[in-house]
């Protein structure tokens, strides 16, 4: 086995606790192939001076980490966002879904997506695709020659839909087997995971199949859950038989340690409960809930009742690809919840809200999202020089002015698994 050391040199941000940013200005982080094996303030043994790759005065943090991301959903961004999530989903969404049937259409849009990730920062990506598996397919292979380290669904729907956008439960299962089994010799950066696009979507039958096939395969699974009243209420008629949303996911295998639920905005204390009991996954989409006038997601509840939560930018009821745009509207809603509606709920700390965009959904993909020894090598390279503004600033107050006022502009390199992602472009 080859060994290969590098050592990258530079202003080192990253969270390894949501409490504070960890910085160590002029720094260096010591890579071995393509994991940290250190952080630190002098020049690491066994690496000489000019064998450092130099990044200045710039800042080096964690690869941004979207846990909830609608790929076929781009060419829709920013559209149709006056209304709530049902009829978003009848008058836009399905019909461009519909379309993905179209394995050359697909081909041309998810080519645009993985692009835009990567130049947004975006390193580790848990996507939707729709129900067709060619285009899906593709999606998996795109991403994969692109290196970008993701999670790919092929979509279940087999009820609630339009004639264009619906399987046969039989079909679905069956199309879900095949997708899995066709990524037993793609990289390990790209893998499938189980989508039930959410409980009105899906049959009993197809529920219980596909937690089936998560158990047989060792797959993980996301899913919607509790965005809008209006469907709480839909999938409360729809399963009288079940106590909540969280319990008839729960019925059917699907709240599992590898599931992740995207919005959680009107949970019940009890599916918190589940969720932190289950170990699942949330991924808080404030854009998103913002713009179908959702609500917003108590996200201090879920932290303070430990379960695992990360962002998603949810694109295309998102309207922003950027994680560190959804940083700053996490923490913006927080603090609306806590003025608002409850006072024991403390606004989120912009160094929270990071945690939140790096290891926390990190954590989805292993040792993902930190500099901290054994993690996997996901970084950017930042210049904010075209954000400073006459006085000195500390690393933790540029850190902080790149959240909020940065863009890709500002993102100069990017690294995945120790490797540098070139993107069109961008330079
Ligand atoms: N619930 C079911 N499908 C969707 C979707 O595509 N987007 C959002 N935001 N919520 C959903
Ligand atoms: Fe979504």
């Amino acid at each position: 086995v080859i060994c290969l050391l590098k050592a990258y040199r530079g202003h080192v941000v990253y969270t390894a606790s949501p409490k504070e940013f960890t910085v160590i200005e002029n720094g260096y982080i010591l890579v071995e192939n393509d994991i940290v094996k250190a952080v630190s303030k002098d020049l690491p043994e066994g690496i000489r001076e000019d064998e450092v790759i130099d990044h200045g005065d710039r800042l080096i943090v964690p690869g941004f980490v979207d846990l909830h991301f609608h790929a076929p959903q781009y060419p829709n961004i920013g559209l149709g966002l006056d209304k709530e999530l049902l009829p978003w989903l009848e008058d836009y969404t399905f019909p461009t879904e519909a379309k993905f049937s179209d394995v050359e259409f697909a081909d041309r849009v998810y080519r645009m997506v993985t692009n835009e990730l990567l130049k947004q920062g975006t390193t580790r990506v848990v996507l939707f695709a729709t129900i067709h598996l060619e285009s899906t397919k593709r999606l998996a292979r795109i991403l994969d020659e692109s290196g970008i380290g993701a999670y790919v669904g092929k979509v279940n729907m087999d009820r609630n839909s339009s004639d264009n956008l619906i399987e046969t439960t039989e079909d679905s299962l069956a199309a879900t087997e095949s997708f899995i089994k066709s990524f037993d010799d793609v990289s390990d950066r790209v893998k499938p995971i189980i989508t039930p696009r959410f409980v009105p979507s899906c049959t009993a039958e197809l529920m219980q199949g596909l937690g089936e096939l998560a158990k047989t395969y060792g797959v993980p699974i996301q899913s919607h859950i509790s965005e809008n009243l209006g469907e709480v209420d839909w999938v409360a008629q729809l399963h009288p038989e079940f106590k909540d949303y969280a319990s008839v996911y729960d019925n059917f295998g699907l709240l599992t340690d590898n599931t992740v639920m995207a919005h959680c905005v009107h949970n019940t204390d009890d599916e918190i409960k589940l969720m932190a009991k289950k170990g699942t996954y949330s991924a808080h989409c404030p854009n998103a809930n913002y713009n179908l006038s959702s609500g917003i997601m108590p996200v201090r509840k879920f932290m303070n009742a430990g379960v695992n939560v990360g962002l998603g930018s949810d694109v295309g009821a998102g309207h922003k690809v950027s994680i560190s745009q959804v940083m700053s509207q996490a923490v913006q809603g927080s603090k609306m919840v806590w003025q608002m509606c409850d006072k024991e709920l403390k606004p989120l700390t912009t160094s929270e809200a990071f945690y939140l965009g790096t290891k926390g959904g990190g954590s989805y993909f292993g040792q993902v999202g930190s500099f901290e020894p054994g993690y996997k090598f996901d970084a950017l390279v930042i210049d904010d020089s075209g954000l400073q503004i006459e006085l000195e600033r500390s690393i933790e107050e540029r850190i902080q002015r790149f959240i909020y006022c940065g863009d890709d502009r500002n993102i100069i390199n990017r690294y995945v698994d120790g490797r540098e992602i070139e993107v069109p472009n961008t330079k």
